[in-house]
């Protein structure tokens, strides 16, 4: 029987469209996961979304729709969860939605074993809560009065609550920690032990009442249970723990690895450990807090403002080029910083240069020397071949090695170390010079394009988790049957047959010009970031009420604009001279230059309110205000007069 590997990304909380830094864990894990299934593991590869809590609420009642409605068309909709993964490629086996039914009913029974078992008590909750965190802190965590993860201002909370006992699994939790290799890397241990095991562990509060979006605690209608509970408990109920959707849980679980970024390290090794505890079902063997993608130094998020879209970058360099960059630039337990500079650099050098150059030479010189079948008949050179079939032969025992320490940075370096080589190789036995006497020296030649093709070859198969689309298109041009493409075969120097055919395909990698490039990527990403605004926005309405006698006291007139001009040294006011219906002229000032010219306004009738207190703007007196509808289109401010039928005369009063 093969072996079981279960693996899992965090699940993503579809409260905003992805940005890359989420990108980054899916495409490892599926990285991880494609290169389980290469040796012959039976994978299960699970992601999904965490789709209750107050954020959603708040974000759906300020669009305007149902939470159920807001998160089916951040994951289901166009360029949501789902769409990313797939133009990302990635293979994931089951997708999770926390607010399925069975997993909804699954989490209520998970919370009442744990209620009967009595870890679970009733008690009132008083602390400090991070509303976009969803986290309850103590006075102690705080940094600076912040919350320690996002650094925003937390609010005092209190309310009647279920509580879970995880002070009870201190001792066992800083067991596993301190003892086993469940949470890597051991930086990470570090700061679970100093930041939460040493203050000592209090209780967890596990419900709220003071917002509905969430799984009610049915024994108690009113609580909803805590979303990190509920969270969590996906990477079981998935399997069908406490539920009949699925029925793999023995099967799969323990998780081989839960992948996660480093903010989310406390609850997957503490309290996700101790729920198990709880439950008393097997631990996940390991727990990997990766780092994060930053930008300009911080941490890449939507409330900042500061998310590179995956889908654009995707698109213009493909999914490949993007999944590569991720997993080469960055060891995968550190921060990295994201730069546009950075991923046209890793691209063109690479991807362009090293990997590309390689294939698109020795392919052109197959064809040109030998019209792309190779003479089965070929010269060896220990001398000049050694090293190189060396390092080629020795490449998988190297990457796996770093594969299954989840190092994707050091694995493609061993890659890259002997791609590296094979176009060294190429200028020291300078097929062009042997080409030119064939009858002496065709023998070798063949063999030098041989060689060649086999460290071409073995690459990528390795390189097949990482950038799946471009090694189908390689294997395609060096010739490699079905058998060739294999894991096994990555150890065997020479699978591919001697007299192979190759075919020349186009070029897998074009050189991106860099300051071009940058140029017009930061256009692309301006006019994206625009068009990912609202269409239109408008401003919410004004919830106070305001007393009828205190309205009718604005006197709103029809005015008539006799002549209309910019105020001199003002880039945004126009003076309006208009019929009140008094007889005296009216001035008033208004600030709408950027939407008029002053001429098309002469002849209109418009609103005025005219019992404004007169004021006095650069130098000019105005008197009143003139209404206008104002709202926002992709951002911009868009502004028009009100302006109303010819046929009212002016001073008709508006009520
Ligand atoms: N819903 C929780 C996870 C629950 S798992 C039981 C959550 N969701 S999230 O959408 O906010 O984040 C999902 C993952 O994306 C986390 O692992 C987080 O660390 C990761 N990233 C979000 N921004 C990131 C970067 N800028 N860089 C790298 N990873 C980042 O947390």
């Amino acid at each position: 029987m093969s072996e079981k590997f279960y693996i899992t990304t965090p699940i993503y909380y579809p409260s905003d469209k992805l940005h890359i830094g989420h990108t980054y864990c899916t495409v490892a894990t599926d990285t991880m996961a494609r290169y389980k299934r290469m040796q012959g593991c039976e994978v299960m590869f699970l992601t999904g979304t965490d789709e209750h809590g107050q954020k959603i609420e708040d974000k759906a009642r300020e669009a305007g729709v149902t939470p159920q409605q807001f998160v089916d068309n951040i994951v289901e909709g166009p360029k949501g969860v789902k769409d990313l993964w797939k133009l990302m490629n990635v293979s994931y086996d089951r997708f999770i939605r926390t607010t399925d039914d069975y997993h909804v009913a699954a989490i209520q029974k998970i919370f009442r074993q744990m209620y009967d078992k009595g870890d679970i008590y009733k008690g009132t909750y008083k602390g400090k809560y991070c509303t976009p965190c969803e986290s309850f802190w103590t006075e102690s965590q705080l940094v600076d009065g912040k919350c320690p993860d996002c650094g925003r201002p937390v609010v005092d909370a209190e309310e009647e609550a279920y509580f879970f006992k995880l002070s009870k699994y201190s001792d066992r939790i800083r067991d596993l920690l301190e003892n086993t290799d469940f949470l890597q890397p051991r930086s990470r241990v570090n700061e679970m032990i100093h930041n939460f095991i040493d203050p000592g562990l209090e209780d967890l509060c596990v419900s709220r009442t003071s917002f509905q979006w969430g799984i009610p605690v049915d024994f108690d209608p009113g609580h909803v249970v805590y979303v990190w509970i509920d969270a969590l408990s996906n990477y079981i109920t998935a399997l069908g723990f406490q539920n009949g959707r699925y029925d793999d849980y023995a099967k799969f679980w323990p998780a081989d690895v839960h992948f996660v970024g480093k903010e989310i390290v406390r609850f997957h090794s503490i309290i996700w450990p101790a729920m198990l505890m709880s439950l008393d079902q097997p631990l996940p063997k390991h727990v990997y807090g990766h780092g994060w993608l930053l930008l300009d130094g911080g941490k890449m998020s939507k409330s900042k403002g500061n998310v590179v879209d995956p889908y654009l970058l995707a698109q213009r360099y493909s999914a490949d080029a993007l999944r590569f960059f991720l997993l080469r630039s960055f060891p995968f337990g550190s921060d990295g910083n994201f730069s546009n500079e950075l991923l046209i650099q890793t691209i063109n050098t690479d991807l362009a240069n090293d990997l590309g150059n390689l294939v698109s030479r020795t392919t052109a010189m197959a064809e040109k020397y030998f019209a792309g079948t190779l003479p089965a008949g070929q010269r060896a050179d220990e001398a000049l071949d050694g090293e190189l079939t060396a390092l080629a032969s020795g490449l998988r025992d190297k990457y796996e090695e770093a594969m299954e320490r989840y190092q994707f940075q050091d694995a493609l370096s061993a890659v890259f170390q002997v791609i590296g080589r094979a176009n060294k190789y190429i200028d020291e036995n300078a097929p062009w010079a042997l080409a030119k006497d064939m009858d002496a020296n065709g023998p070798r030649l063949a063999r030098v394009l041989y060689n060649l093709l086999e460290t071409i070859r073995i690459s990528a198969v390795l390189l097949t988790p990482f950038i799946p689309d471009t090694c189908a298109k390689i294997f395609d041009q060096v010739g490699a049957c079905e058998g060739c493409r294999t894991w096994d075969s990555a150890k065997v120097w020479g699978s591919l047959s001697a007299a192979v055919t190759v075919k020349k395909g186009e070029n897998l990698f074009p050189r991106i010009d860099m300051e071009k490039e940058l140029a017009e990527l930061e256009e692309a990403e301006a006019a994206a970031k625009k068009a990912a605004l609202p269409a239109v926005e408008i401003e919410p309405a004004v919830e106070e009420p305001v007393d009828f006698d205190t309205f009718c006291k604005s006197d709103f007139r029809a005015v008539k604009v006799k002549a209309c001009e910019a105020v001199k040294k003002s880039e945004k006011l126009l003076k309006f001279t208009l019929d009140d219906g008094t007889g005296t002229d009216r001035q008033i000032l208004s600030g709408i230059h950027k939407f008029y010219e002053p001429e098309d306004l002469v002849g209109k009738t418009l609103v005025a309110i005219v019992n404004l207190p007169p004021r006095k703007m650069m130098g000019q007196v105005s008197s009143g205000m003139l209404l206008s509808a104002v709202h926002k289109e992709h951002g911009e401010e868009k502004l028009n007069l009100i302006m109303v039928d010819d046929a009212i005369p002016a001073g008709a009063k508006l009520c």
